[in-house]
């Protein structure tokens, strides 16, 4: 059997990982500033985040939601804590995507209402509803396409209000990112967020903010949205939650009402899972990432901010989108082959994106400052 080829590959390998540093099956060494799309939270194979993996699989690592598993609510307060969300409940599932689905369905449920709207250059998923809100016509397949789903322009309050006014009464939810990743590290205005916020109020609709990449400590806060003061009803992680392990959840406000069967999965929240979660949680406050993350992309964006062919940075935290004036993919390629750099790309080919380990050093960061420079200056 071969494997569906829908990822075009990179010819690299790689068999060993620690830290911020991957290495490949010839021994060659990687520095890894883009964590696999933003998971890598705190660093490759975390010694406490080994420890507490293997200590869970000695004992249980699998059961059903049919039982008592004392490690989801341990998860649950210790997130209430550490994002300030007390108050809210957590649904746990597998993915970002799955963090999304269960969002949208559940504010319909709740408002009875079918019409979701979403942003131009947004990326929720790949699965039915959420790649629906998704703003890439080439992965949504005629199946997940319905005129429920209405798209505003990013940033546009007037756009936002039109839509609104006109069909304000059947909108059941407003789904979007804290900062748009994949639509190239694109920033909410102040402005744009409480609007949406309040005409959600107003409208009896439900603000659903995406925090799957811009969240858990990325951007200098716990979920990006807590720079601007805005309060969404519910809100979906995923990525950087169990450094790897695959695991995402939704956060929901106590004004909704859980009842038996209404949401469910076979996986979420299993053993494994929760303990890999939890890990990354405690070495998030103990090492205090979230500083960590401000203070080191400042750094990075002091040192490159006069560099040649940038046009813009975009930056919060260590979520980072270096704009240049062409597409970024031969920068990208010389970073990887010529110094061993992983970066990312983004929907928009001009901006190279940023996302390493929310505990990536100094003299890591430097690693990458001299290739740009050096990469950049040679164009
Ligand atoms: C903002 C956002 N939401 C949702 C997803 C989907 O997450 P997953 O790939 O875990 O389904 C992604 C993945 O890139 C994302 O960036």
């Amino acid at each position: 059997m071969n494997l569906f080829n829908v990822y075009p590959l990179f010819n690299i390998n790689p068999v060993k990982a620690k830290g911020s540093f991957l290495w490949d099956d010839k021994g060659e060494k990687y520095l890894d500033f883009y964590g696999g799309h933003a998971v890598i939270s705190i660093g490759h194979n975390h010694p406490y985040y080994q420890e507490k993996l293997r200590d869970q699989l000695e004992k249980i690592s699998f059961y059903s939601n049919s039982v008592q598993n004392e490690l989801q609510t341990e998860l649950a307060s210790k997130l209430g804590e550490i994002s300030g969300y007390e108050d809210y409940d957590l649904f746990l599932c597998n993915s970002g995507a799955e963090a999304n689905e269960n969002a949208l369905k559940l504010a319909s449920f709740h408002n009875g209402k079918s019409k979701v709207l979403y942003f131009s250059g947004s990326f929720h998923g790949r699965t039915s509803a959420a790649v629906s809100v998704t703003d890439n016509p080439k992965i949504v397949a005629p199946v997940n396409y319905s005129e429920r789903f209405i798209k505003s322009e990013w940033n546009n309050v007037e756009q936002l209000e039109e839509v609104f006014r006109t069909q304000g009464d059947s909108i059941s939810s407003v789904i979007i990112e804290g900062i748009q990743g994949v639509g190239g590290i694109m920033i909410p205005t102040p402005e744009f967020l409480s609007r949406i916020k309040e005409l959600c109020d107003q409208y009896n609709a439900i603000l659903i903010l995406d925090e799957v990449q811009s969240g858990y400590g990325r951007t200098g806060y716990f979920f990006a949205h807590q720079e601007f003061g805005i309060q969404p009803d519910i809100i979906t992680t995923a990525k950087g939650m169990g450094n790897g392990f695959p695991i995402g959840g939704v956060l929901i406000h106590p004004k909704f009402e859980a009842s038996h069967g209404l949401l469910g999965t076979t996986f979420g929240g299993n053993h494994l899972a929760c303990a890999a979660a939890i890990a990354v949680l405690d070495v998030i406050r103990d090492e205090s990432l979230i500083d960590n993350a401000e203070h080191m992309g400042s750094y990075i964006e002091k040192e490159i901010e006069d560099l040649p062919h940038i046009i813009s940075i975009r930056r919060k935290g260590l979520m980072i989108g270096i704009e240049l004036d062409r597409d970024c993919a031969e920068v990208r390629k010389s970073l990887l082959y010529d110094h061993h750099i992983f970066t990312g790309n983004s929907n928009d080919k001009t901006v190279l994106r940023i996302l390493p380990a929310l505990n990536i050093r100094k003299e890591e960061t430097n690693l990458f400052i001299d290739a740009l420079r050096e990469v950049l200056t040679k164009l």
